[in-house]
């Protein structure tokens, strides 16, 4: 990827350079920052969700470090693009043979997505951390930290990301619709936020193609580029299914599938969502939760789509028939 592409892309124009440009991970930010002060790192594993600033917070704590000098200092590998873990440890090998550059004594090699090596390569890895323990400080990256060999674990010390909060995407959101000139309703916001599920990368990249069709960001042209039936739509189906007009809930489920091309899949995670917010009670909200759950399961394994959609609706009409038949408080099984 050329310079110039780079800074094309938002989540890379706005990855955060300093300690100070990053938001939430408060306690490891914290942390990290006195271990990077001290100019001496032990192992780092930074384990947790997507997009969530863990290869960007390497990347600061390597700059931080070594100055203008990281390019000569840093080593960056990702797992599951490396082809083994003979290459992996060839590319160690090679660049922990010579000294650090600088003042401080020691390199840094940063294992991206360190969770997608083989038992095996762990093995190797652990082995190869041993015998470059004195010149060479490994950061490794994970989503889930239970995949990584305990000898490995335990010679690092383990940082548990968090998936972001909405405040604090909302100061990177800030940010950018500030310098990028956009203008981003509240609930548009909101869509955002939901659609990412605190995955910063997944909200920058939304963002940056909302964008290219109009600055102005609305829910429905964030709903448009996330593809995923608007809540509001899937609402008017499930209302019309509670009160018994299965017609016309049917109909409005065609128009929402046909004429938006909306897969079933997508019909389905829509209506799991919006079951929570249904003026009913809980345990028909589990009830109807598990029928969506068998629906998208049918779907899975191949099914046709609409008829296990109408299948599903006609679930939620006959709940809809029993809450009144058996007055609040009192629900039958659907
Ligand atoms: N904590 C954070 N603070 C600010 N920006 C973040 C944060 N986490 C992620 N981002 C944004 O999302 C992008 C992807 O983050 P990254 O650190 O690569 O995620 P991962 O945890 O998957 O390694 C970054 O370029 C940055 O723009
Ligand atoms: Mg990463």
């Amino acid at each position: 990827m050329s310079d110039q592409f780079n800074s094309e892309v938002w989540t890379e124009k706005y990855r955060p350079k300093k300690f100070e440009d990053m938001v939430g991970q408060e306690e490891i930010l914290k942390r990290v920052k006195s271990l990077t002060n001290s100019m001496n790192i032990p192992h780092l594993l930074f384990a947790g969700p997507a997009g969530t600033g863990k290869s960007t917070l390497a990347l600061i704590v390597v700059k931080q470090l070594f100055g203008e000098s990281w390019r000569d200092n840093y080593l960056e590998l990702n797992a599951s693009d490396e082809r083994g873990i003979d290459v992996v440890r060839q590319k160690v090998k090679d660049f922990a043979r010579t000294k650090a550059i600088g003042n401080v004594p020691f390199k840094v090699i940063f294992l991206d997505e360190a969770d997608a090596l083989t038992r095996e390569a762990q093995q190797a890895l652990r082995r190869t951390m041993e015998n470059y323990t004195s010149t060479c400080r490994f950061v490794m990256s994970c989503n889930y930290s239970s995949k990584i060999l305990d000898p490995i674990q335990s010679r690092c010390v383990v940082f548990r990301f968090q998936l972001l909060e909405k405040k604090d995407i909302k100061k990177r959101i800030d940010l950018i619709a500030e310098t990028e000139g956009l203008s981003i309703t509240a609930e548009a916001f909101d869509a955002l936020y939901e659609a990412s599920e605190g995955d910063c990368r997944r909200v920058i990249n939304l963002l940056q193609a909302t964008s290219s069709i109009s600055p102005n960001i609305t829910p429905d042209l964030i709903n448009t580029i996330v593809s995923k039936a608007k809540p509001s739509d899937i609402k008017v189906v499930l209302d019309y299914a509670l009160s018994g007009d299965f017609q016309n809930s049917r109909e409005k489920l065609l128009d929402i599938m046909l004429k938006e091309s909306i897969s079933g899949q997508d019909v389905i995670k829509a209506i799991q969502k919006e079951v929570w917010n249904l003026p009913i009670d809980n345990s028909l909200k589990v009830a109807l939760t598990e029928k969506t759950g068998e629906a998208e399961f049918r779907l899975v394994e191949g099914s046709d789509e609409f008829i296990q959609l109408e299948a599903l609706i006609a679930s939620f009409v006959l709940a809809g028939e029993n809450q009144v038949r058996e007055g609040a408080g009192v629900v039958g099984g659907v």
